[in-house]
């Protein structure tokens, strides 16, 4: 590691060295938003303090999200407002990690010179000596999969504020839907020993966590190299005392295995909340997609699950104007989420991805695909509210996070992942309340916390 630099105080003559700053910003999915705790954990140890904002920071890093257009060309103007930055800090360093930094590797710094190093989800533990790189002149490109396990090289999480973390089992893909960039940008499907991941679980509740969602590309894919799957782990985890929540994502319906189904029967901590993307409800549209199961196949998995777990939670993911899709097609999608009923749930516009099979073929209008993300979206938000409005009058037990945006207030998470704000004193953050929802938003619920007495028979 170079030295932290210094800054003469002509007054007293002392040299006085300030730890350097790093600032990251992170773009993408949830396994960003871990890895960016993971790499700033990572350069604390090297001396790096947390900074407010780019302005304040020796190093920023953009962590990097590839999945649409929109979100990669995010990348390049945030760039753009960080050269005048650098510009007027001399010293500054700028790292492009995440998905950009894989698919787009050299090119990024053909594109913007002033990027000092660019790393890769895979390599992102050799930070520290790809900065010592770039700081030596040199043009930093690391994008490979190395055989080292990554994790092995990173330090034990910190302490931290919040009672909710994410830990990542799993990493990759080999489902190769084929409008999808992620099997390129994050490699093949691997698994961590489950012994690691309860061992960083365990170390996880001793700084105060007491809701853990485990985090995987194809989270339900995991076979640990002991033969675990994701069900056995989630059991395992469930052992660990002070461990209130268990949660997992993102899941493809192919490995929803029948283990896991009756996990969601018979795991108290597992929460009542399902993230299942479908992508589509038409036949020929999810043939087109290589996701390899009908609209059938999927109606009757919820069905399983539904019957293991009555009051579970459903949210999705679409993609609407896929190449091909007709209204037909996009009917088909409509019925299957009346079909479903989903609590929440994310939809897109399909985004040609370079280098993705669908990505040539015949693409849908666009004011035709908006169109049809619009209906498809009103149907979503109507499900939602009413999900939502199911709740009013009830007590649901809520985990305290956060303090909310008046004095006095509080924010929690329902067992549905579901925002709720009550009145709570900030000591109250990290346990579980019962809380008598009274009214619902848009995006969250509102309540007051059910005292004893009301509860008394
Ligand atoms: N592994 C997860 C999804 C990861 S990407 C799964 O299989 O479901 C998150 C979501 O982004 C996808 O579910 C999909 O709805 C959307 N997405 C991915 N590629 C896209 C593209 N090219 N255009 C539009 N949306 C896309
Ligand atoms: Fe992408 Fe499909 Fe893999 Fe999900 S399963 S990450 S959508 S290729
Ligand atoms: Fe984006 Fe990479 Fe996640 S492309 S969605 S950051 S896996």
């Amino acid at each position: 590691m170079a030295a932290a630099p210094s800054f003469f105080c002509p007054g007293d003559r002392t040299v006085v060295s300030r730890p350097r700053r790093l600032f990251v910003k992170t773009y993408g999915c949830q396994m960003n938003v871990y890895d960016s705790e993971r790499m700033a954990e990572l350069m604390r140890a090297e001396g790096f303090e947390t900074a407010d904002s780019p302005e304040a920071a020796d190093l920023v890093l953009l962590n990097t999200c590839h999945i649409r257009e929109k979100a990669a060309e995010k990348v390049y103007s945030e760039l753009g407002r960080l050269v005048p930055l650098k510009a007027a800090r001399p010293g500054m360093k700028i790292g492009v990690a995440g998905c950009v930094a894989q698919a787009e590797g050299a090119e990024l710094r053909r594109r913007q010179p002033q990027v000092d190093f660019v790393v890769g989800p895979q390599s992102y533990h050799r930070l520290p000596q790809l900065l010592k790189a770039a700081e030596a002149g040199g043009a930093v490109i690391d994008t490979e999969f190395p055989a080292e396990d990554k994790f092995d090289r990173l330090p034990a999480p910190a302490r931290r504020a919040a009672p909710a973390a994410f830990l990542t089992v799993q990493e990759g893909c080999d489902k190769f839907c084929s409008f999808c960039v992620v099997p390129y940008t994050r490699g093949a499907e691997v698994s961590r020993p489950a012994a690691k991941v309860i061992e960083e679980a365990r170390q996880l509740v001793d700084h105060g966590v007491v809701e853990i969602t485990l985090l995987g590309q194809n989270v339900n894919a995991y076979e640990s190299p002991e033969g675990w799957r994701l069900a056995r782990l989630i059991e395992a985890l469930a052992e660990i005392p002070g461990l209130a929540r268990i949660r997992y994502t993102t899941s493809h319906p192919r490995d929803m295995g029948e283990d896991l189904i009756a996990a969601h029967r018979d795991i108290d901590k597992l929460m009542p909340y399902l993230h299942l993307p479908v992508q589509s409800g038409s036949d020929r549209v999810l043939k087109a997609m290589n996701r390899r199961h009908s609209a059938a196949e999927y109606l009757a998995l919820v069905d399983r699950i539904r019957a293991a777990r009555p009051d579970i939670a459903l949210s999705g993911d679409f993609i609407v104007g896929f190449p091909g899709e007709s209204e037909a097609d996009f009917a088909a999608t409509l019925d299957l989420v009346r079909a479903v009923g989903y609590a929440s749930a994310y939809s897109f516009r399909y985004s040609p991805r370079p280098g993705t099979p669908a990505a040539d073929r015949e693409q849908v209008a666009v004011e035709v695909a908006a169109e049809r993300l619009a209906r498809l979206q009103a149907l979503l938000n109507e499900q939602k509210q009413a999900f939502q409005q199911g709740l009013v009058g009830k007590v649901v037990p809520v985990l305290v996070e956060k303090p909310g945006r008046e004095p006095g207030q509080m924010v929690g998470r329902s067992p549905w992942l579901q925002a709720v704000v009550m009145q709570a004193d900030a000591g109250r953050r990290g346990e579980i309340v019962p809380v008598h929802i009274r009214a619902a938003h848009a995006n969250s619920l509102e309540g007051e916390i059910v005292v004893a007495e009301e509860t008394a028979t």
